[in-house]
């Protein structure tokens, strides 16, 4: 990347290796960035709104999460592979820009659009409307009967619909309703938090979240594209058997505390700086703001994967239909982020060890690293210094950690390494292991803490001896 031109493009703040060297020290004048028309621009990336049985030849892990986002497609360097991708997935394809009968219409694509401002405002005035019970039972019924008009009183509806759907609506709404309170997606909040993001993050995550800039395109992980609503560094791990409400559900979800910590200490090892000269409140609005984004481009997502493709007894999503689908889908995503919310991952304290003891528990986290159950080499090839590409779930490539270097971009302590071992990374496709400590006997040593430890010693030459010398069988080369 040419780093002279970044410096001209980004000369209102401060950017890394550009001379300024901590946000702290940013002028004074560094000014809001503004977005031109006022409004959230539209979504107009690739979208695979299907996924061909079985995994494409040429993407690299039969376990890939759906490959949803092709944003960098049209401008990925490699023209050869993205021609393969757009053949596999042929009519899977979906381009917001492109009109065709039958597939996807002007009306649905404005409607939409029309939807968003009314429910997420603009960058000005963001918000995150969850309407009165009332609205959401006018919305549904309207759908579901053209004849009950707005009006109509709720024991006309109720007896109409009967007694059970309201009842899962109303649950619905509600827990929405408590999440939005929970994450803080008050108005006021979002104003605040909008200006913290306008001046230190829309040049990197753009102004509705896609994190595509032009300039971000090689410069190794692409900026967070918020829109799909999965995020990489959480300490949230819903259960695997909670009910699915929209999308991957609650899995991926960040909590408001990880999302403080991920600005707050950057992400080392990536662009993404730290911020840690923003006030605990800035820090906590910009929180807000990004979780305002994500739930807008979630939303914005699935209404427009499942409008352009309906499934077998889909109607035809348009007007009454739409607004009824975009609605449970932006109440869905709101209760799922308040799931991931109150589904901390638990972790154990550490038991103090002596030396040997740290050194033979790093020496049975060798082995469980190596085990079947685990099989962490299947993706971190000789530990992590193999080329292993694989795909994201935004559609472009990421390498599994070299974990030689003790370079972790979710923080480097045991707690949060046990973490990131214990619920997976979810939009790579790194799995769980969790349930490896929930199902293990009691009074065995806990196999993910001996893990965090070989991990520790892997990255430390003293330590690598200090095992080898206790166990020579322990090997680091393949
Ligand atoms: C110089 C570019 C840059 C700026 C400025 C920037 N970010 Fe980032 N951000 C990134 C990159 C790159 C990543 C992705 C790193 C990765 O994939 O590991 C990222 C990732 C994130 C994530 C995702 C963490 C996760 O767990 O998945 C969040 C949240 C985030 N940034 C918030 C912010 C906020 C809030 C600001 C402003 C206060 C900000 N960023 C400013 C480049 C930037
Ligand atoms: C299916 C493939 C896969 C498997 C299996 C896998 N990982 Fe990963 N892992 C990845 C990928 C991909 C990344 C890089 C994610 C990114 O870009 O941030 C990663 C990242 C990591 C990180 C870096 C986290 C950070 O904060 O930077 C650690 C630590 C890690 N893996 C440990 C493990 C361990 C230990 C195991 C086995 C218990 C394991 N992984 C199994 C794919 C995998």
């Amino acid at each position: 990347m040419n780093y002279s031109l970044a410096c001209v493009a980004f000369a209102s703040f401060a950017f890394a290796g550009c001379g300024s060297p901590t946000f702290a020290d940013a002028p004074s004048q560094a000014g809001t960035l503004t977005v031109p028309s006022g409004r959230y621009p539209a979504r107009t990336d690739l979208l695979a709104v299907k996924i061909p049985d079985g995994a494409p030849a040429r993407w690299h892990t039969a376990q890939f999460p759906p490959l949803r986002s092709m944003r960098l497609l049209p401008n990925t360097p490699d023209a050869d592979l993205a021609a393969d991708l757009r053949k596999q997935l042929n009519k899977a394809i979906l381009d917001p820009t492109i009109y065709e009968q039958d597939v996807w219409m002007p009306v649905q694509a404005d409607r939409i659009t029309r939807l968003l401002d009314a429910h997420f405002g603009t960058p000005a005035a963001p918000t995150v409307r969850v309407p009165a019970w009332e609205q959401v039972v006018a919305t549904g019924v309207v759908r579901f009967d053209q004849s009950v008009s707005f009006g109509a009183n709720l024991k006309d509806i109720r007896t109409k619909l009967g007694k059970a759907k309201l009842k899962d609506w109303e649950a619905d709404w509600q827990a929405a309703n408590e999440a939005k309170a929970e994450l803080k997606l008050d108005d006021a909040t979002l104003a605040r938090g909008s200006v913290v993001y306008r001046r230190w993050c829309m040049q990197c995550h753009g102004p509705s979240g896609a994190g595509d800039p032009a300039y971000a395109v090689e410069a190794g992980p692409m900026p967070r594209d918020y829109r799909q609503g999965v995020f990489k560094y959480v300490t949230a791990f819903p259960s695997p058997t909670a009910p699915k409400k929209a999308g991957l559900g609650a899995s991926g979800k960040a909590r408001r505390s990880d999302l403080i910590q991920t600005v707050r200490v950057g992400i080392e090892g990536t662009i993404m700086p730290a911020f840690g000269s923003l006030s605990d409140t800035e820090l906590e609005d910009v929180v807000s703001y990004v979780i305002h984004l994500s739930v807008r481009g979630e939303t914005e997502f699935a209404t427009l994967m499942r409008a352009s493709r309906p499934g077998g007894d889909d109607p035809i999503y348009e007007s009454g239909e739409l607004d009824w689908l975009f609605l449970q889908l932006e109440l869905a995503v709101l209760i799922n982020w308040g799931v991931a919310e109150k589904s901390e991952i638990p972790v154990p304290q550490e038991k103090p060890m002596t030396e040997k003891e740290r050194i033979e528990s790093a020496v049975r986290g060798f082995r469980l690293y190596n085990a079947p159950e685990f099989g962490c080499g299947s993706c971190h090839a000789n530990y992590g210094r193999a080329q292993q590409l694989k795909w994201d779930a935004w559609g472009t490539i990421v390498q599994p950690r070299n974990l030689t270097l003790g370079v972790y971009r979710g923080g480097r302590t045991g707690k949060d390494l046990y973490a990131r071992i214990y619920g997976g990374i979810v939009p790579v496709a790194m799995p769980s292991f969790g349930q490896h400590v929930t199902t293990a006997p009691s009074g065995t040593p806990d196999k993910i803490w001996d893990i965090v430890h070989f991990l520790h010693a892997l990255a430390d030459p003293a330590d690598r001896k200090r095992m080898q010398h206790r166990d020579p069988t322990v090997k680091f080369d393949p």
